[in-house]
């Protein structure tokens, strides 16, 4: 090839200069509207201050997230504002009375942030972003989460509970250090995917070949990459977007099969069991005789649950046992310890549901690991109008960050903030804590978590099943990372030597 065919090539693979022109006028005008607009703000709170081009980007991203919050939180006070580029804020709102009025009013979530998990979870109730249609959901869902359905659910935790307990005794056999945190992840796993998909994924028994354990591994970092960054997702030029996005029809084909099966069981056979979650919602006619479902309402909850459940659920269990493995937690340990062994009584049964409501001293650690550790950072919501409540002025059309973290961790709210010590939940129902909008783990208001007490129960029966059976001890010179991702984890696990209790 001579120099003037390589010449000819290069003029003809660049674009042409008309194009070009457009191309960067139009971005100019982009920058400049985006600007514009930005600058006729009023309304501003004080922050941290940023760099020039990214603002806060930098720490918004950063693994330890959760933990600048909380520093700007004591530094800024309860509401400040971040910028997550030069001409883009997010406003943080920590006071609780404004918390209260936000999420109590159910003011609407912000669909720049929710539209990302619509890849995943399509309208399913957590990215729902019609209000009337978010209520029809709901009121249509929520009956499946009753406390009676919930009961129905716990021999399907038993069932895997047991094949937990064979595998630590046989490590403990082997005197093997444990990643204790792998193995509550694989049980909500193969829990929550009898409960929401109906199949057996054997997460327990195949760990790391778990499909369900491999999909969702390739979806959730990426998903959430394509929440705060929208065009990721829309323009899938990175492999692993594109992998996601193929991983995710994997996993909602899987669902749509199961779907398939149940319902034609229904039909064909009148005794066929309806106690899971997933064959109620599945099979429930309505008064005509139609599924109250569609096949597609069906697979965004079902993959909702799966998402919204697993993790955080999952996550709190390892930083509750965490908790009670520490040695300035001896005495709070021991506690629990007692209050259980007075429940079953010298019996080495596991728990039943009934029971599970009785230990309310574990409740309350559980509540405060929900408080210094929750997983489910909060919600995020936007205003069309600019709204005062207790004196402060909210902008219209900016994120509201209502993150329960920096307000669990607020020392104008909690006199030890940073100290573990389940005596804050002593006397107080879940529903009425101190002041509303000072604890919201599973959120607040009418779009707070649709799985409240399907996670209360899971946490309380592995919980309760491993410190009667076990004394776990951490591995040495262990040290517990938080990070933030899909939601806050454990992101060196939870390595401990465990002996047999019992
Ligand atoms: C410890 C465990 C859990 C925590 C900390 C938690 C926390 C939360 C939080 C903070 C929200 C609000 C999210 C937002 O507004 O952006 C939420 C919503 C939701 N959660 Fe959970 N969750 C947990 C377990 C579960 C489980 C087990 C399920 C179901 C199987 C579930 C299903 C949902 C659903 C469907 C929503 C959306 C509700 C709506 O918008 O009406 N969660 N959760």
């Amino acid at each position: 090839m001579d120099t003037t065919d390589r010449v000819t090539i290069a003029l003809d693979t660049q674009l042409p200069s008309y194009l070009l022109s457009t191309t960067l006028t139009i971005v100019a005008f982009y920058f400049a509207y985006k600007l514009f607009k930005y600058s006729c703000q009023t309304i501003h709170f004080p922050g941290p201050k940023g760099s020039w081009y990214n603002g806060n980007l930098k720490e918004l991203l950063a693994d330890n997230a959760h933990e600048y919050w909380v520093k700007w939180n004591r530094e800024y006070g309860q509401i400040f504002e971040v910028h997550s580029s030069c001409f883009s804020r997010l406003i943080f709102v920590g006071n609780p009375e404004v918390i209260n009025h936000l999420c109590l009013r159910n003011y609407l979530k912000d669909e720049k942030v929710y539209n990302g998990f619509k890849y995943l979870s399509g309208n399913g109730l957590f990215s729902q972003l019609d209000p009337v249609q978010w209520k029809k959901q709901r009121s249509a869902l929520a009956p499946s989460f009753s406390h009676a359905n919930v009961y129905q659910q716990h021999h399907i935790m038993q069932e895997y509970m047991n094949i937990l307990i064979e595998k630590l005794d046989l490590a403990i056999e082997q005197k093997k250090l444990v990643n204790i945190s792998n193995e509550i992840t694989l049980i909500t796993i193969d829990f929550l995917g009898e409960i929401a998909f109906g199949q057996t994924f054997d997460a327990l028994k195949l760990g790391e070949n778990c499909l369900l354990m491999q999909l969702l591994q390739s979806i959730l970092p990426e998903l959430i990459k394509c929440a705060v960054f929208p065009l990721r997702g829309q323009f899938p030029i990175l492999r692993v977007t594109r992998k996601m996005h193929e991983d995710i029809k994997k996993l909602r084909s899987i669902c749509q099969a199961s779907i398939k099966t149940a319902r034609e069981m229904d039909e064909s056979d009148r005794l066929f069991k309806k106690e899971r979650i997933f064959e109620i919602l599945a099979t429930t006619k309505s008064s005509n005789g139609q599924y109250v479902f569609s096949e597609k309402e069906l697979i965004d909850n079902y993959v909702t649950f799966l998402v919204a459940g697993g993790d955080p659920t999952a996550s709190a269990i390892t930083f509750a046992l965490y908790e009670l493995c520490r040695t300035e937690n001896e005495q709070i340990l021991r506690k629990a310890q007692e209050e259980v062994d007075e429940l079953l009584d010298g019996r080495s049964d596991l728990i039943n549901e009934h029971d599970l409501n009785k230990l309310k001293y574990l409740d309350m650690i559980i509540k405060e690991t929900l408080r210094l550790h929750g997983p489910g950072f909060g919600t995020i919501r936007k205003l069309k109008e600019n709204l005062t409540v207790n004196g402060i002025t909210l902008p219209k059309n900016t994120s509201l960050y209502i993150w329960n973290y920096p307000v669990h961790r607020d020392p104008r709210i909690w006199s030890e903030p940073d100290i573990f010590n389940p005596e804050n939940f002593r006397n107080v129902d879940a529903g009425e804590v101190k002041m509303n909008g000072s604890y919201f783990p599973f959120s607040h208001g009418p779009r707070k978590c649709l799985g409240l007490s399907l996670a209360m129960a899971e946490m309380r029966f592995i919980l309760a099943t491993f410190i009667h059976r076990y004394h776990f001890r951490l591995a040495d010179n262990f040290k517990m990372i938080e990070k933030s991702s899909f939601t806050l984890c454990p992101s060196n696990g939870l390595p401990v030597y465990i002996t047999k209790r019992i």
